[in-house]
């Protein structure tokens, strides 16, 4: 497979049109069988669901070229489920978990040219997505649903790649207990945006939201849960009903414990006790993991020892043998890794 002349390792994360994306749309009652499209436009009513009720949600996940030439992808049923969860949550139809993960497939054997070679440093995101594609007026969902997946070579989340980032305590709140935090709504993001467009103003990363109800407790950023490692080198990660389930947290529990031989602490995690921790990372899909060198709570900075250079050196195990099993050179647990 010949591969796009693509400048691979000075890719940042952002959006290049691929050759091909699947698409499936619900109507009476039903998904059709579904198409591969090289059509990259969405024509839809003035009136759709989306548009008027933000009736849209979505998932991310990644395309990999392993060390022996294989191109693999990472745990795409658990995508599926949780888009499922986020279906029933927004009042939208599930679209079949084995469908979700055989149109994953698809969409990337189409595009293989797209998967960014081994070594490169860079991967294959892809975007399946869901909204409300017919007219909606009164407050209620839609009739009928497009699902689509896309997929785009990236880079790294933040600039820098592996370089410690530094991001402050938020003032707004991403999710209200018992809300859509648990979810991936395109409405988290949405009333994420006037936080993320600030902080970079004021010269932050990310926003680290704290629980909506009390202020007392550590829930994620706009886009990845968090990572902590105590100073005897435990992985503790908070625990809350408002957080996304990242599935990279999820993993990274398992390899800390079944690979590292970690203890691992999923708990809730009181924002006073952040500055006894030695490392901070935010981890996900879009961010893989990456460290946190300091937060800053309104002019007062949690620095952590691990310190701005580099990664601190148990977060630094954590990626090494993650990034190890998504490229091949690590053996994987069982179901983790799905060839194309
Ligand atoms: N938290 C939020 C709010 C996210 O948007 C994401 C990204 O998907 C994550 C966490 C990380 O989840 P995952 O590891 O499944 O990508
Ligand atoms: C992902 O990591 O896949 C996400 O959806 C996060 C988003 C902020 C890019």
């Amino acid at each position: 497979m010949d591969k796009k002349n693509i400048d691979w390792s000075n890719l940042g994360f952002s959006y290049e049109v691929t050759d091909k994306r699947f698409v499936s749309n619900y109507q009476n009652g039903a998904w059709d069988e579904g198409i591969l499209t090289e059509d990259a436009t969405v024509r839809i009513t003035e009136c759709a669901g989306v548009l008027q009720y933000a009736q849209t949600c979505f998932e991310g996940l990644k395309a990999y070229t392993t060390e022996d030439g294989r191109t693999v992808c990472f745990r795409p049923d658990l995508n599926a489920v949780r888009m499922k969860d986020t279906c029933e949550r927004l009042k939208m139809p599930v679209f079949p978990v084995d469908r979700f993960v055989e149109a994953v497939k698809g969409v990337v054997r189409a595009n293989e040219a797209y998967v960014p070679p081994y070594g490169s440093g860079a991967t294959l995101y892809i975007r399946p997505y869901m909204f409300g594609s017919s007219a909606v007026i009164g407050v209620s969902p839609a009739d009928e649903y497009q699902f689509r997946i896309f997929c785009t070579p990236v880079g790294p989340y933040f600039k820098g790649g592996a370089k410690p980032i530094t991001i402050r305590v938020c003032d707004y709140d991403r999710a209200a207990p018992r809300g859509t935090g648990h979810i991936k709504a395109g409405l988290n993001y949405a009333m994420s945006l006037y936080q993320i467009v600030d902080a970079h103003e004021q010269g932050f990363d990310e926003n680290m939201y704290l629980d909506a109800g009390s202020r007392t407790y550590v829930e994620e950023t706009g886009g990845a849960n968090f990572i902590f490692i105590t100073k005897d080198g435990r992985l503790v990660t908070p625990k809350s009903g408002s957080i996304l389930p990242s599935i990279t947290r999820r993993s990274l529990m398992v390899v800390a414990e079944k690979y590292l031989g970690m203890e691992v602490e999923h708990r809730p995690v009181r924002f006073d006790e952040v500055s006894e921790f030695a490392e901070c990372g935010l981890c996900g899909t879009a961010a893989v993991i990456s460290p946190v060198g300091a937060i800053d709570d309104h002019g007062k900075k949690i620095c952590f020892p691990s310190g701005m250079e580099e990664m601190g050196p148990v977060t630094k195990k954590l990626y090494d043998t993650l990034t190890g099993i998504q490229m091949g050179r690590i053996e994987a647990p069982e179901g983790w890794i799905v060839e194309i």
